[in-house]
């Protein structure tokens, strides 16, 4: 978890599984200033047939992926009200809109993100809290740089910096407007 604030350069690190450490370490962020954007992009990645993955990495994987995303949501949520005009964005993935074998766990959690993020959406919308789905296809980062396609050809995958500028987009929009879903591709076929 990375909350940010336009006053402060600290970076705190948390597990964010830890849900009593994420509260602690929002009201301190919080401390130091209105917390005006919020970006949860920790996600466990697991590649494995589904009547064989090991049951242990599915609940952690739920874990980060989902699950530490809806308390995130609920325990930094007043603040961006507070601070509102204000966004929280989630960094799904092309697996929360389509399917892929081998690998369930990932792509039901990226699917589960997907519907927190609309259902957030609605709840605050009217009290000025942009809330954004990015979901990029191959990232030259994390699993997707040790995909077939990310060792092979790493130029044509997407850039973190790619996915940092389209939370930047949604930060800087007109406060009237919130881009709620933002897809990204790499312009080339990486496969
Ligand atoms: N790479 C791709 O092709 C791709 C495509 C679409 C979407 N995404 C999504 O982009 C996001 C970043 O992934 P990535 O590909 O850049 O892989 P990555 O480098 O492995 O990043 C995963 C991030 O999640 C963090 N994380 C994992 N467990 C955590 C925990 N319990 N508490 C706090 N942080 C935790 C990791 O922190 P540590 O480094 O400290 O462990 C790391 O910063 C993920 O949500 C992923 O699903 C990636």
């Amino acid at each position: 978890m990375c909350p940010v604030t336009q006053r402060s350069p600290a970076v705190d690190q948390v597990d964010v599984t830890d849900a009593q450490l994420v509260e602690r370490t929002i009201e301190e962020v919080a401390d130091r200033g209105p917390l005006r954007a919020v970006v949860f992009a920790a996600g466990l990645f697991d590649w494995a047939p589904a009547d064989e993955a090991d049951p242990a990495s599915w609940a952690r994987l739920f874990d980060v992926n989902l699950t530490s995303a809806a308390v995130l949501t609920r325990l930094v949520l007043p603040h961006l009200l507070a601070a509102a005009p204000s966004a929280l964005i989630y960094i799904g993935s092309g697996a929360g809109h389509q399917k892929f074998a081998n690998n369930a766990a990932y792509v039901a959690s990226k699917h589960g993100l997907a519907g927190l993020a609309g259902a957030v959406f609605l709840d605050v919308r009217d009290r000025d809290v942009k809330v954004s789905l990015i979901s990029p296809g191959l990232v030259a980062a994390g699993a997707g740089a040790l995909s077939p396609a990310g060792q092979a050809r790493p130029e044509q995958l997407l850039a973190a910096e790619d996915v940092a500028a389209a939370v930047r987009f949604v930060v800087t929009f007109p406060a009237r407007g919130c881009p709620t879903e933002i897809h990204l591709q790499p312009q080339r076929n990486p496969n």
